[in-house]
């Protein structure tokens, strides 16, 4: 199989899509994160390079340089997450591991002026299903602070299993954090379709309770800009 096939990609499930990060991002990127620094320290991996107040573009443009190196290498797949064209977050299919693995962990976060909108589990529904449906992916994973209810609800909305906990596997905010280890594997997403309906308050519902939440079509490979 060819590593690349399904990169990029821009993903689009009504007024949500998921657009290949570019260059030209970095200062809403920069302005967005800076923004919303205190909604996102509890959570992000720290970076001690990049702080979430820094307000040069430089290492923001250093950042996306070297995240689109990666996802040429067919390690990552990281997008924009857009609501009605608006740039309103990050979500990256990461740690590509090949051979007989196959497998990813997915990351995302939202501008607070857009959470609890169902954007976010919208986003990684889209990724889940190219990952596997496109890219050939066969499991991905999603590791969490035990604190973090918003993400864990955004995660068993689509069906991923608790795994267990890894014991202080990401430095974030200043100590080594626990995480939970969420896992979805190809063959259970067909499983998955109607418990991710029942909120009733998601923007893609099952249709008569039943359309697939996984299977939302791609707009196909596009030239990297
Ligand atoms: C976790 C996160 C991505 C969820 O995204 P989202 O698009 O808001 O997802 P949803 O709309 O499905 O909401 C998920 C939960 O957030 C909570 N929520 C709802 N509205 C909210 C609001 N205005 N503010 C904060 N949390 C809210 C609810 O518990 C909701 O669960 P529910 O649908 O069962 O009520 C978002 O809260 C975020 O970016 N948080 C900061 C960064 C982060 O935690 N990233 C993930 C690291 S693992």
């Amino acid at each position: 199989m060819n590593r690349r096939q399904g990169w990029p990609a821009t993903l689009q499930e009504g007024p949500i899509a998921l657009r290949p990060l570019r260059l030209r991002d970095a200062p809403v990127l920069r302005d967005t994160r800076a923004r919303n620094a205190e909604w996102l320290r509890p959570w992000e991996p720290t970076y001690p390079e990049m702080p979430l107040r820094t307000t040069g573009l430089t290492p923001y443009v250093a950042m996306l340089q070297a995240i689109r190196r990666e996802a040429r290498q067919g390690l990552s797949m990281p997008w924009s997450i857009t609501y009605e064209g608006r740039f309103v977050g990050q979500l990256t299919v990461g740690a590509i591991v090949w051979g007989s693995a196959r497998s990813a962990q997915v990351g995302y976060w939202v501008d607070s002026a857009y959470a609890g909108r169902g954007i976010t589990p919208t986003a990684v529904a889209l990724a889940v299903d190219h990952s596997f449906f496109t890219v050939g992916l066969h499991r991905i994973e999603a590791n969490i602070r035990p604190e973090n209810r918003a993400s864990r609800r955004v995660v068993t909305k689509l069906g991923f299993r608790d795994e267990g906990v890894r014991r202080r596997q990401l430095h974030i905010d200043g100590a080594w954090r626990d995480h939970i280890c969420y896992g979805l594997t190809a063959e259970e997403v067909p499983g998955v379709c109607c418990a991710a309906g029942t909120t009733g308050r998601l923007p893609v519902r099952p249709r008569r309770g039943f359309r697939p939440w996984f299977g939302i079509g791609a707009r196909g490979p596009e030239r990297w800009r």
